[in-house]
């Protein structure tokens, strides 16, 4: 529990043992038991970047999920280990892609006579191997903060965009900031011959969006942010664009984690604020705002933790830190160098999006 006092002490003289020989990322969803151990916190964007930020540090320990220290593991140098404290950290959306899944949906585009006019954009939240395909057929990966300038770059670069792999994402970026039609976009599904469309369908689309979505965010709807807004009058709904369209059409703000973090930062004292992203990152922020007089609730109490995220505890990270200060190197993740170095490129074209 965050208030083992033998666990936190351990963590603390394992971290002080190792000092500059690891940097500990956190993602805003960790739980607070491990965020306190966290030498920076951010989302998905951030991390990535700040993932390659400290080349002298031998273990980059990831509080995250998989998909995240994949990305860690390519865009670091190759002396630089990256070490998931829980190895059954996944990410459900991330595996609603596979790399077999997504050949063949490439091989019913180029069936329909589309692919070269298609760019695939895949979301960060997607395995090394999507971001390798990406990156082979010219593509660029993107965030929940630059999902917008991606699909600019990505639409300069060709008539069509594939969005991999979650479909809230895409079609919210597209509808929402981008001026698009929800006839522009049509949906793949993986399970289905021929995605379950038309070739008509197909060539007649704009964004050709995966059918993946996230069990966290997907289960908010339309009647939590009707409920808030009575509940709660002048209350402000801030919402992730994980969630379904018609809940971020109702919503008055959305962006990613660190949007999130930084709009409540600039609230007024006395502003009401009801969140729709995970539930450690909304406890956190009502903890931390409510001295200021801002108001935060969760958007809908039923909806729950991002139980892979939750994987991480402060006694995974304590056996992690603790192992590495007795030189042992374990829950290592490192993608294959083939599928790094085309990964690499998409998460590149990424960085350099203006
Ligand atoms: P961001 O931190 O980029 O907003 O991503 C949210 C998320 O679901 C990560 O898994
Ligand atoms: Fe994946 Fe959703 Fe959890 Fe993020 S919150 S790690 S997208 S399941």
């Amino acid at each position: 529990s965050p208030s083992d006092p033998d666990l936190v002490e351990r963590a603390r003289a394992a971290k002080e043992k190792l000092g500059d020989k690891v940097f500990v990322l956190g993602h805003h969803y960790q739980r607070d038991e491990v965020i306190q151990f966290a030498d920076v916190t951010g989302d998905s964007f951030k991390l990535a970047r700040d993932a390659a930020a400290k080349p002298e540090a031998e273990y980059i320990v990831f509080c995250g999920v998989h998909f995240m220290a994949e990305s860690a593991d390519i865009l670091t140098g190759d002396d630089q280990k990256v070490v998931l404290p829980d190895l059954a950290a996944g990410c459900s959306m991330a595996d609603m892609a596979t790399a077999e899944q997504v050949a063949e949906c490439w091989d019913v585009l180029t069936e329909a006579g589309i692919a070269e006019q298609v760019v695939p954009v895949s979301y960060m939240n997607s395995s090394a191997d999507i971001k390798a395909f990406t990156g082979k057929h010219g593509g660029t990966i993107c965030t929940s903060s630059n999902a917008k300038r991606a699909l600019d770059w990505a639409f300069e670069q060709g008539e069509k965009v594939l969005f991999l792999p979650d479909q809230h994402l895409g079609r919210n970026t597209a509808v929402r900031d981008m001026g698009m039609s929800l006839d522009d976009c049509v949906v793949y599904n993986p399970h289905k011959p021929n995605g379950g469309l038309t070739n008509e369908e197909l060539r007649a689309a704009k964004m050709i969006l995966w059918r993946g979505h996230c069990s966290v965010h997907g289960r908010f709807s339309l009647d939590s942010v009707n409920d808030v807004r009575e509940r709660i009058p002048g209350v402000n709904v801030l919402v992730h664009p994980e969630c379904k369209h018609e809940v971020v059409a109702a919503a008055d703000y959305v962006g990613s984690t660190e949007y999130i973090i930084k709009t409540l930062e600039a609230a007024p004292a006395g502003s009401k604020w009801a969140i729709g992203t995970e539930l450690n990152l909304v406890r956190r922020l009502a903890n931390r705002f409510a001295p200021e007089g801002k108001e935060v609730v969760f958007l809908d109490k039923t909806v729950c933790f991002c139980s892979t995220m939750n994987r991480i505890d402060l006694p995974h990270l304590v056996w992690a830190l603790e192992s590495l200060a007795d030189g042992k190197l374990i829950n290592q993740i490192q993608v294959d160098k083939e599928t790094e170095s085309f990964a690499k490129l998409a998460l590149e074209r990424m960085l350099a999006l203006p």
